[in-house]
């Protein structure tokens, strides 16, 4: 008998392999449009010259993203907080080790997913955020520059024109409904209950596209990571839930990864990649564990905006989503030179 299931043991290890063998190495990321497709052909062309360079890849195709400006929410020149200024937040995570580095409020350097790299090559921190985190940048050798352009600020001069319509405030006086800021607590205003009946953030798929990628290599190591300029009108100082570990991207490198885009101060509330990662540990496939990660989310916030895309190391994928009709998702494997579009239907 023991003989005998080892037998089929072996046969499901030597299946695995054969399977592994085709589909990695693997690079999976979010949006589906031209410029996230050449993110993600970016970092597939890398990991397959490099095979063993994954957070190489991740970078090259993050950083491909921010300079193409990619939906003009990853990179410089979009998404500008209410001083109108563009503010960056990326992350890097490495699986054997566990590695990380990621940077917040990231201002005046345009490469922030190098930065987030360069926080775990040379710190022994995870996470720098803001005017210090530019600091460290240029120590390091990066270029110091302004990330408004003439799109963030024609952006930037609509809203002030709309009396700062949408924007993130609540409960304060005047009426930021109505009105432009500053703003001062208004107590009165608190029947606003804090629950999910309230207004939704101003979030939609033109105001909030993260790129998240996992990367996994030909040995299984797997990488990920993300890179984002964050909420358009945010209130200077918002960081998202791109740089944050668990939130915005995640790995284990016995597992796989995930990661997440979309209304990004609901989704880090929920850990959406660590439990998409987690639910593929106790055996889920990708597709399903990133359901569960967003039927989580749904289950107190019904109409929030985001989607979770996630891999397992056998180089398998899948995605789930919510608050739109459809989201698509870019996947290079082994079976193809080109990266391909899979679209999944939403909840
Ligand atoms: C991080 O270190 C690797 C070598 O391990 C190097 O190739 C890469 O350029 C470094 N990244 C940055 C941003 O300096
Ligand atoms: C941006 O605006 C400046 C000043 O209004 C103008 O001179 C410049 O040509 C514009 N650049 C682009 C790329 O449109």
């Amino acid at each position: 008998m023991r003989i005998v299931l080892g037998t089929v043991l072996a046969a499901l290890s030597l299946f695995a392999s054969i399977v592994s063998s085709q589909k990695l190495p693997l690079v999976v990321s979010t949006w589906g449009n031209a410029d996230f497709q050449a993110a993600g052909q970016r970092a597939f062309d890398y990991i397959q010259k490099y095979p063993k360079n994954r957070v190489a890849a991740l970078v090259e195709g993050l950083s491909e993203c921010e300079s193409r400006q990619c939906d003009t929410t990853v990179g410089y020149g979009g998404s500008p907080d209410e001083s109108g200024e563009t503010t960056l937040d990326a992350l890097v995570l490495d699986g054997p080790g566990q590695k990380m580095g990621a940077v917040g409020d990231l201002r005046k350097i345009k490469d922030a997913a190098r930065v987030a790299w360069a926080v775990m090559n040379y710190t022994k921190h995870s996470f720098l955020a803001g005017d210090q985190a530019t600091k460290f940048a240029l120590q390091m050798g990066f270029q110091e520059s302004s990330l408004i352009t003439n799109v963030s600020t024609t952006m930037h001069t609509e809203w002030l024109n709309n009396n700062c319509q949408p924007n993130f405030w609540r409960n304060v006086a005047p009426n930021p409904l109505k009105t432009c800021g500053p703003y001062k607590p208004n107590q009165n205003a608190a029947k606003f209950s804090l629950n999910s009946k309230e207004p939704l953030n101003a979030f939609s798929q033109v105001s909030h596209d993260t790129i998240g990628m996992v990367v996994i290599d030909t040995n299984g190591d797997v990488a990920a990571g993300t890179s984002t300029n964050g909420a358009r009108n945010k209130i200077p100082g918002r960081i998202g839930d791109s740089p944050i570990p668990g939130a915005g991207a995640y790995c284990d490198n016995a597992i796989g990864g995930a990661a997440a885009t979309g209304d990004g101060d609901i989704m880090m509330r929920f850990l959406p990649s660590f439990l998409a990662v987690e639910k593929m540990r106790s055996g889920t496939t990708p597709r399903k564990a990133a359901e569960i990660a967003i039927l989580r989310m749904k289950a107190v916030y019904p109409e929030y905006f985001g989607a979770v895309i996630a891999a397992n190391k056998l180089g398998e994928h899948g995605a789930a989503c919510n608050g739109m009709a459809t989201f698509s998702y870019v996947v290079g494997d082994g079976n193809a030179e080109k990266v391909q579009v899979y679209t999944v239907k939403c909840f």
